[in-house]
């Protein structure tokens, strides 16, 4: 029987993350992944990363070229009534943010790992983990039509909302928290230049729509749209079209249209399980928590679990001691709850929830408040840029 101190399963970026920093610090870890290199190397989704995520991706060593191509952001802007206002990010927290697709994050970190001759399998099938409320673990799987098993002394749960590690915890340990939304959003990645060098949120009568981008060359736009909608139904015409609609007119006139090279659907949900431990087995980012894309929240949440998860295995493997393994969960889960909170606040103030008119003039007055107060603002950018961690 194969044997390693931490097996993690899932590739994704918190897998990624915690193999390297572990490997870094001298903790054997072995990654297993469902998909493809390929598949998990080309999957678009998160744009955004917090400073905090930033320096976590430079002590792994997998922040070179991060910091050579990422694009700084000191402000985002709110568009509502046919206007837009900017939040000063910088001005109101002395922080930014960094554009910088997770599909790169993922490259960098699989690169690191591939470099540094990680065990890192891909197109693991039938994971399944097991013992895990005894002190040796034990995880199975198959491997080019082979069967392996392993024994580990931790199972790191990186396998986000669909994987089997939250799973394979029984039924009454754990307690789950759940809001799912009327709505999703439908994605566009085009080879064109940004409408603006700044991401624009827009609430519209019609619905959400966000403005981002990957580069100054490739530019990522997104529609809130019905949740039984389908792609056939959205050609590239119609998705420009329906972007323009719902931005302000100066705007609407800076977006250069083009073919797009990516095009999906996401559900909106919220969703959190706690606790985050049991026993061997840890849970770590979308596998503990899912938080709707709006805050732009979600991987800097499962970087954010990986910084207190990598700490307290280095001080377990260190010194023995296990007080911070047992306060992962707590740990995890506070910050876990001032996204959700964060991540329910901003969807609910810029998406369209009915066609009751009282709703959105609530929204629009919500925004006006807080395009004038100072304090009203603070609050949004502290969270936007990320709140402090606490070890
Ligand atoms: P995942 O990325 O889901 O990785 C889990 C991995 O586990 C996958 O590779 C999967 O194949 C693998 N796996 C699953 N089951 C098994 C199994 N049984 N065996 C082995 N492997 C398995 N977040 C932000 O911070 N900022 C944003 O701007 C942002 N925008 C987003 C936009 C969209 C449209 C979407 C959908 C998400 C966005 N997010 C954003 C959220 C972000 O993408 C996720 O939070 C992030 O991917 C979580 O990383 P993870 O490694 O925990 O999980
Ligand atoms: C992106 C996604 C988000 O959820 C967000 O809030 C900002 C940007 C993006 O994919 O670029």
């Amino acid at each position: 029987m194969d044997r390693t101190q931490v097996a993690i399963i899932g590739a994704g970026p918190s897998g990624l993350l915690l193999s390297q920093l572990l490997y870094l610090n001298g903790i054997d870890n072995i990654v297993l992944e469902r998909q493809s290199r390929e598949h998990v190397a080309g999957r678009i989704r998160a744009g955004v990363l917090e400073q905090g995520t930033v320096e976590l991706l430079l002590k792994a060593k997998s922040g070179g070229r991060m910091l050579s191509e990422r694009l700084v952001h000191d402000g985002v802007s709110l568009a509502f009534a046919g206007r837009s206002v900017r939040v000063d990010l910088k001005a109101l927290t002395g922080s930014s943010v960094s554009v910088y697709g997770q599909t790169e994050v993922t490259k960098d970190l699989i690169d690191a790992r591939t470099a540094a001759g990680a065990r890192l399998m891909f197109e693991a099938a039938e994971v399944a983990v097991a013992e895990f409320d005894s002190a040796h673990p034990k995880v199975r799987y198959r491997h080019n039509g082979r069967t392996h098993e392993l024994s580990c002394d931790f199972i790191a749960g990186c396998d986000g909302y669909h994987g089997v590690c939250r799973q394979s915890i029984p039924q009454g340990a754990l307690q789950t928290f759940e809001r799912t939304y009327p709505f999703g959003w439908l994605g566009i990645l085009a080879d064109v230049p940004p409408a603006s060098h700044e991401l624009i949120y827009s609430n519209h009568a019609r619905g959400f729509a966000l403005c981002s981008m990957r580069s100054m060359t490739r530019s990522r736009y997104y529609v809130q749209c019905a949740l039984d909608e389908k792609l056939e139904a959205w050609p590239d015409a119609r998705f420009w079209d329906e972007l323009r609609v719902r931005l302000p007119d100066e705007i609407a006139a800076a977006v250069i249209t083009g073919p797009s090279i990516e095009k999906s659907i996401a559900p909106l949900r919220s969703f959190v399980v706690e606790p985050l431990r049991f026993g061997q087995l840890f849970l770590v980012g979308d596998a503990a928590h899912i938080v709707p894309p709006t805050g732009a929240k979600g991987l800097n949440l499962a970087a954010a679990d990986v910084r207190v998860l990598y700490q307290a295995l280095v001080e377990y493997y260190r010194t023995s001691r296990t007080d911070l393994l047992e306060r992962y969960s707590q740990l995890a889960l506070r910050r876990a709850w001032l996204a959700v909170r964060f991540s329910w606040w901003f969807t609910s103030i810029m998406h369209k929830f009915s066609d009751d008119p009282f709703n959105h003039r609530l929204q629009l007055a919500e925004l006006d408040y807080l395009s004038g107060s100072t304090a009203a603002l603070t609050s949004l950018a502290e969270n936007y840029v990320g709140l402090p961690f606490e070890i």
